[in-house]
């Protein structure tokens, strides 16, 4: 019995414009492995390994960044965050820039922007803002296997929300959700694939005789990151395999 979590287009407007960091994502876990969170909306916080426990959701956008900038060994000045561009955030950003730290807006695609933030190398130091749960549970078992945090809560605003998650079991909905809440699994496998070209993953590439996809699998028992390159062929008797 397995749990498993799908986004088979995460960033369907970045697909469609051709912008970067479209993925296709699947995570699996042993039953009870990955919440089974609701269509709502989610406040997140996401960082990679060196900050872990540097971050708290209620905490002012200052402290957080700068407990990040010094875990990081850096000034708040030099820390990248990745914000959802949508009105909601317009304090949210407003606080970042008065703080100093620099924002990269996003259209789209909180879920590879989690990936990067735990990532060393990719430019891209913490995730805020408020975006889809489900994704927020895709981020955790992400983060899970590369050893980042998350730091979740759901964004309960109509009543019928709170019909909803009562439905669901959920009986705090102000509960802040942790990496382990959002993915408990003792076995997590993530995988995804880029569609378009991102940070992590090079996009679907079409040529004459087939397709090649980058793809990145997480395993967290194993403790392994493997980077796939694959050719899918298309089926002729004529077929040529190209070294590049
Ligand atoms: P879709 O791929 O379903 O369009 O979701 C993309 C996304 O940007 C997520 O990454 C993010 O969590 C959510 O949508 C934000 O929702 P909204 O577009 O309603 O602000």
């Amino acid at each position: 019995m397995v749990d498993i979590a799908v986004d088979p287009l995460e960033g369907t407007n970045l697909c469609a414009t051709g912008a970067p960091n479209a993925i296709v994502v699947l995570a699996a876990s042993e039953k009870g492995g990955l919440l089974h969170a609701p269509d709502l909306y989610m406040e997140k916080i996401v960082v990679g390994p060196a900050c872990k426990g540097a971050v708290d959701l209620d905490a002012p956008v200052a402290d957080n960044l700068r407990a990040v900038a010094k875990r990081l060994d850096r000034d708040v000045e030099d820390l990248v965050v990745i914000v959802l561009d949508r009105p909601r955030h317009e304090k949210l950003i407003e606080e970042i820039r008065a703080a100093g730290a620099r924002i990269r807006l996003i259209g789209d695609g909180d879920l590879s922007a989690g990936i990067s933030a735990a990532v060393v190398g990719t430019g891209v130091h913490m995730v805020m803002g408020t975006g889809g749960a489900p994704e927020g549970v895709l981020t955790a078992a992400a983060l899970r296997c590369l050893n980042g945090q998350i730091l979740a809560r759901l964004v309960v605003s109509k009543p019928e929300h709170h019909e909803r998650l009562a439905r669901m079991g959920v009986k705090d909905p102000k509960r802040i959700y942790a990496t382990e809440d959002l993915a408990p699994g003792k076995k997590i496998i993530f995988a995804c694939s880029g569609v378009t070209d991102g940070n992590l993953l090079k996009g679907v590439r079409f040529f004459g005789e087939g397709v090649r996809t980058s793809s990145m699998i997480l395993t967290l028992d194993e403790r392994q990151v493997r980077f796939i390159e694959s050719v899918h062929l298309e089926k002729r008797p004529d077929i040529k395999v190209r070294f590049n």
